[in-house]
């Protein structure tokens, strides 16, 4: 079995809408394509009109039903103008995936409060902003989830990046309260925190750039980096049946990095 998908039930969201950001590249991409690969509609919302148009090509060509919109999370007007069309185009919306995210390493003496502002209005301000969007057609849904994607060092600090750690501990929070205040209608809201996933813009970065893949493989229990497919898969179980009892949860798929990771530094 080479993909998570093939455990799940084909046709398993065959009547679903998910609204996702940054959908066209990495773990984004990955979910679209196993959210898809269920059967759902895929909507997706980022800033790169040529990513978005080829994520959007290779969907289609795969069978599924999906298209694009050009947003910024930061402008909640292009947020809310992003998830109408999304409701008008695929007549509603069940599953809401915050996804989209900026970081880069950073010494915060040296970080500019420009930069520090930069990743929380994407990261926590853009995630807020897509729920509260989302909120009435989520309400109108029956089988809604909202799923963010984090990371576990939102809780124990992110040096070098602490903006990121601090963007993520609000998602966090906010993933935390909206669980409670948005059950009665019906809507699941949980997070998934991944540890490293290769071949992603997130290691590249932060970890191949900088020399440090090695030092990090050696703090993940597993020993290797994740696969975009363990954290598609984990969503597919959030929005699956399976998962009905779950909300207000950070489902951790990190290779057993949050206690290597603690007991390293
Ligand atoms: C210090 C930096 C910086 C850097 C930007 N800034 N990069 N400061 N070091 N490397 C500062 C700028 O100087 C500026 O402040 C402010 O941040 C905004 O920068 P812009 O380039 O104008 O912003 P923008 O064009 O909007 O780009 C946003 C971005 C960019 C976040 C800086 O990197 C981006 O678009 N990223 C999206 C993709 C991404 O980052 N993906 C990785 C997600 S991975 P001043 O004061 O000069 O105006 C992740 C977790 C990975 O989240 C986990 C791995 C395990
Ligand atoms: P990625 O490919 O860079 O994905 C980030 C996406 O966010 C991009 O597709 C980008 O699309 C979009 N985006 C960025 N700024 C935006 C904005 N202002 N408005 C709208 N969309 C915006 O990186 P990734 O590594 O796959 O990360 C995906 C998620 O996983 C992020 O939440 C990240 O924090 C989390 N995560 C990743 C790892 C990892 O190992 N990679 C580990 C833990 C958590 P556009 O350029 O088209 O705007």
């Amino acid at each position: 079995m080479d993909s998570a998908l093939e455990i799940f039930q084909p046709g398993l969201l065959d009547d679903r809408t998910v609204f996702i950001t940054g959908g066209g590249s990495g773990i984004g991409r990955g979910i679209c394509d196993m959210l898809g690969g269920l059967g759902a509609k895929i909507f997706i919302a980022s800033r790169n009109p040529e990513k978005l148009g080829v994520a959007v090509e290779e969907l289609s060509a795969d069978g599924v039903t999906a298209d694009f919109i050009i947003a910024d999370v930061r402008d909640y007007e292009q947020v809310e103008a992003a998830i109408a069309r999304c409701a008008e185009r695929f007549g509603g919306i069940d599953i809401l995936i915050n996804n989209a995210a900026g970081n880069f390493n950073c010494p915060t003496a040296e970080l500019s409060p420009n930069g520090w502002k930069t990743v929380i209005d994407i990261d926590l301000n853009g995630t807020f902003y897509c729920c509260k969007a989302a909120y009435p057609h989520l309400k109108a849904s029956g089988h809604a989830r909202i799923i963010s994607i984090t990371t576990t060092l939102a809780r124990s600090g992110w040096p070098q990046a602490a903006h990121a750690g601090a963007a993520k501990a609000g998602i966090q929070s906010l993933t935390n309260a909206l669980a409670v205040e948005w059950a009665p209608d019906g809507i699941l809201v949980n997070s998934i925190s991944p540890g490293p996933i290769a071949g992603t813009v997130g290691v590249d970065k932060l970890y191949i750039e900088t020399g440090q893949e090695e030092v990090m493989i050696s703090r993940v229990a597993l020993r290797r980096f994740g696969k975009i497919d363990d954290i598609a898969g984990a969503v597919a179980f959030l929005c699956s049946p399976a998962g009905n009892y779950v909300t207000g949860t950070e489902l951790v798929v990190d290779g057993g990095r949050q206690w290597t990771f603690a007991s390293a530094s």
